[in-house]
């Protein structure tokens, strides 16, 4: 428990981080790899180039700073972290190293404003956050070791199949190489894999949606190749059915639990849709009463992932409505079989059909498509208890 002394001094540090910005924590990291190189194999240092990882420390040590005192503020966040943190298999000795160059970091700053007492207050706080994501982590990792299929720590998967499901898109299915089960997990949570190999620099931990509801046997991802992904391309290039990887449990705090009775609309871009494939086959495999709609935007029929998959169930289910963007169609595409429309998806085409009383509305894509989502339906009034939404990479709030 903080005193408030403890609190008025993190507080009134507020200005001095808001003027400092992502230096703060751009610098924070450059330190912590120069001093603890290790961690390069524990962070994705793509996400450090572009700077989405120094940008969400920084917005999470802001938002912790202000909100000091009134810690639920902070829970919705703290959960997110956490499950960010066991795909990583965060430990709590790392705690101390991040805590020892966080301290550095506003020392060196702002050599002036650190004054002891102002260093203490920040040691205290950043304790009390640790002592709360290690206890959350400890929590999840338990959780996924007593599961019927569950383990802790990294365990060996098999491929069995790797397709392509459209240009850019392959799939993977994964069953554990000791032949046990596996553990369930909900519509929407994702897999981890560790990489480790002589061809990658550093190893490689990776988030990816699982894309079928749970079965108990095997997983299935959907991985597109990024150009310059270090993780992408290798499962593109190098991996092969018959090769093992190290698989950390599914994790998120993204998933979808609903009532056979709420509608629900499923929304994606490009290779967003993975968690919606598995809300969707859940909702279906469950006879789901109510209406479901999937929304879904790319580039052409090239590059729709799951296309004869999704007409399948189309016509299986009277309850499913589809509609598809192609913002440039090529002239092999169908029009009203493979694509309803030209150009960037434009809910305003379809919201008649999308506003429904009670729907939860479930979002994914790039992160400027799902401003535009979230825009459009909070446009129309719907709430952010109606909105869910999942950002493939440092998390950003829309
Ligand atoms: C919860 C979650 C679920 C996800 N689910 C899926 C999924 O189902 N399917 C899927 O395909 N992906 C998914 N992802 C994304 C996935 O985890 C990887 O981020 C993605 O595969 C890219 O990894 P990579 O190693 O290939 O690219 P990285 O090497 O991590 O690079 C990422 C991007 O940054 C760019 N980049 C690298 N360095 C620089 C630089 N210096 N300057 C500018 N740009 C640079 C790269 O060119 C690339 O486009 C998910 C992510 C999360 C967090
Ligand atoms: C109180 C301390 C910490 C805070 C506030 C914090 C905050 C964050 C935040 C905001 C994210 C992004 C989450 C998201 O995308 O949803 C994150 C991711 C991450 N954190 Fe932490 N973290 C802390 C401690 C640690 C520790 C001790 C480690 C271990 C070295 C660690 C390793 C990571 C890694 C590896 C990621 C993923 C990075 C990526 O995707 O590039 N964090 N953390």
């Amino acid at each position: 428990m903080l005193d408030s002394r403890t609190i008025d001094i993190v507080k009134s540090t507020v200005p001095l981080l808001e003027s400092a910005n992502t230096a703060l924590t751009e610098h924070f990291y450059r330190r912590m790899f120069r001093d603890n190189p290790e961690l390069k194999d524990v962070f994705n240092l793509s996400h450090q180039k572009t700077g989405r990882q120094p940008a969400a420390l920084f917005s999470a040590v802001l938002a912790y700073a202000k909100n000091i005192d009134n810690p639920a503020v902070l829970s919705a966040a703290v959960e997110r972290i956490a499950h960010k943190h066991t795909g990583f298999a965060i430990q709590p000795e790392q705690y101390a190293i991040v805590g020892h160059h966080l301290l550095e970091t506003i020392k060196e700053l702002a050599p002036d404003a650190a004054t002891p007492e102002v260093i203490d207050a920040w040691a205290q706080a950043y304790g009390a956050l640790a002592e709360i994501f290690i206890g959350r982590e400890e929590q999840i990792y338990q959780g996924n070791e007593s599961k019927t299929g569950g383990w802790r720590g990294t365990r060996a998967f098999v491929v069995k199949e790797k397709q392509m499901e459209s240009e850019q898109i392959t799939s993977f299915l994964l069953a554990p190489a000791d032949g046990g089960a596996v553990a369930d997990y909900l519509p929407g949570q994702y897999l981890n894999l560790h990489l480790d190999s002589a061809s990658l620099e550093h190893k490689e931990y990776r988030q990816y949606s699982l894309c079928q509801a749970a079965n108990g046997r095997e997983y299935r991802i959907a991985i597109k190749r990024e150009p310059g992904g270090v993780a992408s391309n290798f499962m593109h290039d190098r991996v092969q059915v018959g090769d093992t990887l190290q698989v950390l449990p599914p994790a998120g705090d993204f998933f979808m639990e609903v009532s056979t009775n709420t509608p629900v609309v499923l929304i994606s871009g490009g290779v967003g849709q993975t968690p919606m494939r598995a809300m969707l086959d859940q909702l279906l495999k469950q006879g789901h009463q109510a209406n479901i709609h999937w929304l879904h935007a790319c580039e052409n029929g090239a590059q729709h992932a799951f296309n004869n998959d999704m007409q399948q169930r189309r016509q299986a289910h009277a309850n499913l409505n589809s509609h598809v963007w192609y913002r440039t169609p090529a002239e092999t595409d169908q029009p009203a079989e493979d694509y309803h429309a030209e150009g960037l998806m434009d809910l305003n085409q379809v919201k008649d059909a999308i506003i429904q009383h009670g729907a939860h509305y479930y979002f994914c894509g790039p992160l400027p498509f799902m401003a535009m989502v979230k825009e459009q339906l909070s446009a129309w009034g719907i709430g952010d208890d109606r909105l869910h939404y999942e950002v493939f990479g440092p998390h950003q709030t829309l």
